[in-house]
């Protein structure tokens, strides 16, 4: 039985619960390295606290159970959907589940698999396993960092080779397609962790700015948060620069959140609460006077998900340990005028956070990246 599978068991007996029940996501694949596409189709992994574990999917998959996949008890069904439900009766025999606490993840469960589940297991209480899933995942081996440091540079090289191409009049939606295929082209994985933000000017105020059509003008702010997968890891990285030269008050944000940045990846340590990263960051930001354009958090776990454990807000307790992996990015946004937000990723290592990105952070003109 594979390491991950085994902290899962323990989980699930620290949580009191007598199982889990996956369905095809992230935590699917960290427990088992199947790859399942979401479909109209049910694939369900269980676990039990004593250790059974049966897969309920389509015939024509069966074909992926491999490695220790093939341990797997495996519940087929065909083509007809009046037949599914036999797949989950037969592995609700097998199993012995009939009462108890069984986990599922709430993000991920859809209400077609419950009701096959419930069906099947009529005497199981089905509730939320966050518990176990956030906890499963949190602390990164040296593997998965690699995987990460690999995504952040396949990022890194797509934006330098995407900077090469802006010019004056090109739009935020070019440039985000072009940033697209950059990233492809520099060996991420095609299911990339969300769509490049590109805004440019007044756009750059709005954290979440969806690219226009609105067209590079000298005197712009450049806002670029974009990331690349490899291998199921991600990364997540956010880039400012200048047009033609922008107004003194821009460059002087800029300035303040890199120097935020900078005191956030430094207040980071094992044993720490997450909350001191993000309050080391708030505070270069509301000592230069500009707290309340610093609206968001300073940052969030990142993964195999772009949002994950541990989530850094000033309030949150939770202690900072080895291997854990999550992202700082402070902004300052100030309204109809232009904002700057400079996002690394970083892991928790004995020596404090590393930081695994490594493009320069300085809010810097663009032409200086144009040959
Ligand atoms: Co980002
Ligand atoms: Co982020």
């Amino acid at each position: 039985m594979n390491i991950r599978i085994q902290k899962c068991i323990e989980l699930i007996k620290a949580n009191d619960l007598a199982g889990v029940v996956l369905n095809p996501g992230q935590s699917l694949t960290y427990l088992s390295g199947l790859h399942f596409h979401l479909m109209e189709r049910p694939t369900i992994l269980i676990i039990t606290r004593e250790g059974e574990m049966a897969v309920i999917l389509p015939e024509l998959e069966k074909g992926k159970l491999s490695g220790d996949a093939a341990k797997f008890q495996a519940f087929t069904y065909g083509d007809a959907p009046a037949s599914w439900h036999t797949a989950f009766e037969q592995a609700a025999s097998a199993l012995m589940l009939e009462t108890g606490r069984v986990g599922v993840e709430p993000e991920q469960l859809r209400f077609m698999e419950l009701q096959y589940l419930h069906a099947a297991f009529p005497g199981v209480d089905f509730l939320d396993g966050s518990q176990v899933f956030s906890t499963l995942r949190l602390n990164k081996d040296e593997e998965e960092v690699a995987k990460m440091r690999r995504a952040a540079m396949i990022a890194q090289e797509a934006l330098l080779a995407t900077l090469r191409t802006l010019r004056l009049g090109i739009t935020e939606k070019v440039v985000a397609n072009e940033l697209i295929i950059q990233l492809l082209r520099a060996g991420s994985d095609p299911n990339l962790p969300f769509e490049p933000i590109v805004a440019f000017g007044e756009n750059s105020a709005n954290p979440h700015a969806v690219p226009t059509d609105r067209a590079l003008t000298p005197g712009d702010i450049v806002l670029i948060d974009w990331g690349a997968s490899f291998d199921g890891y991600l990364s997540d990285i956010t880039r400012t620069f200048t047009f033609g030269g922008v107004d003194e008050e821009l460059m002087q944000i800029g300035e303040i959140v890199h120097r935020a940045n900078q005191a956030g990846r430094d207040a980071g340590a094992e044993g720490l609460a997450a909350g001191v990263v993000d309050r080391a960051a708030r505070a270069v930001i509301e000592e230069a006077g500009f707290g309340p354009y610093f609206f968001h958090r300073t940052g969030h776990g990142l993964g195999m998900s772009p949002h994950e454990e541990p989530y850094i807000y000033a309030e949150n307790h939770q202690i900072l340990t080895l291997g854990m992996t999550f992202t700082v990015e402070p902004g300052i946004y100030l309204p109809g005028r232009g904002g700057v937000r400079i996002e690394d990723d970083v892991v928790v290592t004995a020596d404090g956070l590393q930081t695994l990105t490594d493009l320069p952070r300085e809010v810097l003109p663009i032409e200086d990246f144009i040959d």
